[in-house]
């Protein structure tokens, strides 16, 4: 085995020969150790190293082993302690332990056990940090961090969120297709304290009413033909979670009926069943239908719409918070190069002058179907016009044409310029190369306008 593959142990003493002895036997088992002989260069180590867990005197002249520890538990609280200590002051490592320290030992320790339980100490910080990890891999993936948008209708969402997350206020959702409902109803869940529990999404329009009855609230053996097991539904599968009830304009009225029940009583029964189960959820609800409309036209029941829309959220669509456009085009060219392995950077101004055009009837979806498939057609690093779909192209050429769009030819150029800018995050050669000019042209540019 390699040395130092089993973890990287720091250990402290003011005893010069207690750190080399418990060193050497460390590091004849495998873990690379570091020595520090007082509180400041422990700090210091553990600022500078990926360590993996701390041995530490208890008694040391200044700082002790105990300040250590505290220090360790605030700045780096996934990294275990364990003490050495002296008969005399084994009551302070016992506090230290009630207090979330790891181990501690009397000095001199056994050895065999010392490393058990240091082996125990490194499994449980690399578990942590996975977790961690983890964590912060879903907080970019469904936080609100994957949620791309500075425009003031976004930042007046974020705010909205901000406010609610913590609480288990029912939302309502609305908005255009593809303007994100179910990504916001994600981060809304992953932001929440409830976010270590599940998030259950029900398509209301995808299942005709009784299979979808089926699927919200589970069956008992033999509730209909075909029951031939037990079925546990989504609302108890999002016990304690939230449930995301997406399309819910979609809902027929037997089972708006159905569901009205199960929020206000906090409990369902499955079909075929008898006993009343009882129900924690937060319920997220959306829809791109006018549900005021349908209330009017009593394909709605107002009742069960007052208890979803506690809170309303509405997305606006894409054409109404263009400024969003040039962010969202570098988050999905970014995002399909990666997957696509391949070096594309930007779209050439010509393009971006049409997505900003363009109404985007399918929102925020359509465009990054738009980007996905030209980042798989383009040949260099720039998307061009002859990348994107013919249809978009057209459109814009058509609204290009009308005479009162026109403009000066230096105006144009200035917006371009300033599109590629905010493109390419302020980076001039980057913006320069899309344009088709020089660095030293683009700044010669800029500065005719000042
Ligand atoms: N603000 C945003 N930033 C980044 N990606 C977004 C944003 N809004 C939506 N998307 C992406 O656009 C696509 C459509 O979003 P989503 O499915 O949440 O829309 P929707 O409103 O639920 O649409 P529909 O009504 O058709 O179900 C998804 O791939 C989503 O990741
Ligand atoms: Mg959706």
């Amino acid at each position: 085995m390699d040395s130092g593959d089993k973890g990287n142990i720091l250990l402290v003493d003011d005893e010069p020969n207690a750190l080399k002895v418990l060193s050497a036997i460390l590091r004849e088992a495998s873990y690379k150790t570091y020595q520090a002989d007082c509180f400041d260069k422990a700090v210091e180590i553990v600022s500078l190293e990926d360590i993996d867990a701390v041995i530490t005197d208890l008694k040391m002249p200044g700082k002790d082993g105990l300040h250590l520890f505290h220090r360790l538990k605030a700045n780096n609280p996934d990294i275990p302690v364990i003490f050495l200590t002296a008969y005399g002051t084994v009551d302070s490592a016992v506090t230290a332990m009630t207090e979330g320290a790891f181990f501690y030992f009397i000095k001199p320790p056994d050895y065999v056990k010392l490393k058990a339980v240091l082996s125990r100490a490194v499994e449980q910080k690399r578990l942590r940090s996975e977790v961690a990890d983890l964590r912060s891999r879903i907080e970019s993936t469904y936080g609100f961090s994957s949620i791309i948008g500075k425009s003031p209708g976004m930042e007046s969402i974020f705010r909205t969120v901000e406010s609610i997350k913590d609480s288990s206020t029912n939302v309502l959702i609305t908005g255009e297709t593809g303007t994100g409902k179910e990504l916001l109803a994600r981060a809304i869940h992953y932001t929440s304290h409830r976010h270590y529990r599940p998030f259950v999404a029900v398509n209301c329009a995808a299942l005709p009413h009784e299979l979808l009855e089926a699927e919200c609230f589970g069956y008992e053996r033999g509730a209909f033909t075909g029951a031939v097991s037990r079925r546990v539904g989504k609302f108890e599968e999002a016990d304690t979670g939230t449930l995301f009830l997406d399309e819910i304009g979609e809902l027929g009225l037997p089972l708006q009926a159905k569901l009205l029940r199960a929020i206000q009583e906090k409990e369902i029964e499955r079909i075929g069943g008898n006993r009343k189960i009882k129900i924690d959820v937060r319920l997220l609800a959306s829809t791109n239908r006018d549900l005021s409309r349908e209330i009017r036209s009593e394909n709605f029941r107002t009742d069960l719409y007052y208890r979803l829309n506690v809170v309303q959220i509405k997305l606006p669509p894409l054409r109404d918070r263009r400024t969003d456009i040039p962010l969202l085009v570098t988050h999905f060219i970014d995002k399909f190069a990666n997957r696509e392995n391949k070096r594309v950077t930007s779209v050439s101004p010509e393009v971006m002058r049409v997505f900003l055009q363009h109404d985007w009837p399918g929102n925020i979806r359509e465009l990054g179907n738009v980007i996905e498939r030209a980042v798989v057609l383009v040949k260099g690093d720039v998307i061009g016009l002859r990348d994107i779909p013919a249809e978009i192209r057209k459109e814009a050429k058509v609204s290009g044409q009308a005479p009162e769009k026109l403009k000066p030819l230096k105006e144009i150029e200035l917006e371009m310029i300033n599109q590629a800018l905010n493109t390419f995050r302020g980076n001039k050669s980057k913006a320069a190369r899309a344009l088709g000019i020089t660095r030293k042209a683009l700044y010669k540019r800029l500065e005719n306008v000042k």
